[in-house]
């Protein structure tokens, strides 16, 4: 079956009770009991729901993987992972990363003792030298939010197989869809929900695949215990959403990717940053570990100003936090998703003030290009 199949047919789609055409929303948060003798396979919603597990089971097929939990938030997803470690542990990191990972790790992960090193996740060799006698895993986020940057997945996993360590990935940008990390070597994968997956701006969501039993019964545990499940009927939302994402993925890729060769030519953008452009430095790399460019760029402009007019000229991406929509969004990473991460450390990863980062969505090609040119003249008649 291929992914487009998948996603209609591939996992327990339909109520196998009355043939409903979606599963049922089990709105419910304890279950009767046949006894109290015996337990059973639901007794408490914060253990487990047969709305969750649809969810759960329709993305472990898609990312071709055993196991997935669901949690509240892509972050809730992140933390479970991050806090499967140890005091006295150290993880290595991916230096381009998405903000709030950046400040689970350095404002809350420092306190429980687990040390975090970043590195250029573009050198393989960084990854290699930054593992000490206490490293236990790799984590990279490849494309990265909000510069593209394209990590070697396979690369990273190999290295972390040579000194048994675990590698894990937030696959948020690309889903299942379009990179599949498990069958690279990686051994657990996140994403949030909220973005592509869910694909309506509609949810807050997060979810975690793997194939190994270990690292499942962990996060599992990490789930019942530190409770951050993802409600009943935001799991309901996310597998209908779900149905349309390779559709959805197919017509915002197509679009990215004419729009990113539009930016590369227009004389008032300095950079374009978006992994489908074969001048982008990862562009061998990431076709070798996934099938499309993906929907979401990100471009320089030569100055906040610059940002501010063309931001105020735009007529149909909204200007928000977010990505993944069926709308297209506009996002400023420095008063946005890269806001609580110290302008020192932004400098470093490189998000600066001129940066934009686009989500492109499901509208008409032709309409978006034109907004976008539209935009970018105003921003070309300011700057004379
Ligand atoms: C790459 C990436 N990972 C994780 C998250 C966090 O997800 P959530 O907002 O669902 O907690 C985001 C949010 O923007 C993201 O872009």
């Amino acid at each position: 079956m291929r992914d487009k199949t998948k996603l209609i047919h591939g996992y327990h789609a339909f109520d196998d009770e009355t043939g409903a055409s979606s599963i049922p929303i089990y709105q419910c948060s304890t279950f009767k009991q046949a006894s109290i003798k015996d337990g059973q396979a639901y007794t408490y919603s914060r253990f487990g729901n047969p709305t969750r597990t649809a969810l759960e089971e329709a993305v472990a097929v898609l990312e071709n993987g055993k196991y997935a939990t669901a949690f509240a938030s892509g972050m809730g997803a992140i933390s479970a992972v991050l806090l499967s470690f140890n005091q006295g542990d150290h993880l290595v990191m991916c230096k381009s990363i998405y903000g709030g990972t950046f400040q689970l790790v350095n404002e809350v992960m420092n306190r429980f003792g687990i040390e975090v090193t970043f590195v250029d996740e573009t050198k393989l060799e960084e990854w290699e030298h930054a593992i000490r006698p206490n490293t236990r895993g790799l984590y990279l986020e490849t494309p990265s939010n909000p510069l593209l940057s394209v990590t070697d997945i396979a690369g990273v996993a190999a290295i972390a197989k040579e000194h048994h360590l675990v590698t894990m990935i937030d696959n948020t940008f690309m889903t299942p869809q379009f990179q599949k990390p498990l069958a690279l070597g990686v051994d657990v994968v996140i994403h949030s929900a909220t973005k592509f997956i869910n694909g309506h701006s509609d949810v807050v969501a997060g979810l975690v695949v793997t194939n190994d039993e270990d690292w499942h019964n962990q996060i599992k545990l990490q789930q019942k215990v530190l409770g951050g499940i993802l409600g009943v009927e935001d799991c309901w939302l996310t597998m209908r959403g779900l149905k349309t994402m390779g559709l959805r993925m197919e017509q915002s890729a197509r679009s990215a990717e004419k729009i990113s060769h539009m930016l590369e030519n227009h004389p008032v953008v300095q950079k374009v940053h978006y992994p489908g452009l074969p001048s982008h430095p990862g562009y061998e790399v990431h076709k070798r570990q996934a099938i499309s460019g993906g929907a979401v760029l990100s471009f320089e402009l030569a100055s906040q100003e610059a940002v501010y007019t063309f931001a105020d000229a735009l007529q149909i991406p909204i200007a928000a936090v977010s990505l993944g929509g069926v709308e297209s969004i506009l996002s400023y990473p420095v008063t946005m998703s890269h806001a609580c991460v110290p302008k020192e450390e932004r400098d470093k990863q490189g998000v600066t003030e001129g940066l934009l980062r686009l989500s492109v969505g499901i509208e008409d090609t032709e309409d978006l290009i034109a907004d976008l040119e539209q935009a970018l003249a105003k921003v070309q008649i300011a700057v004379k």
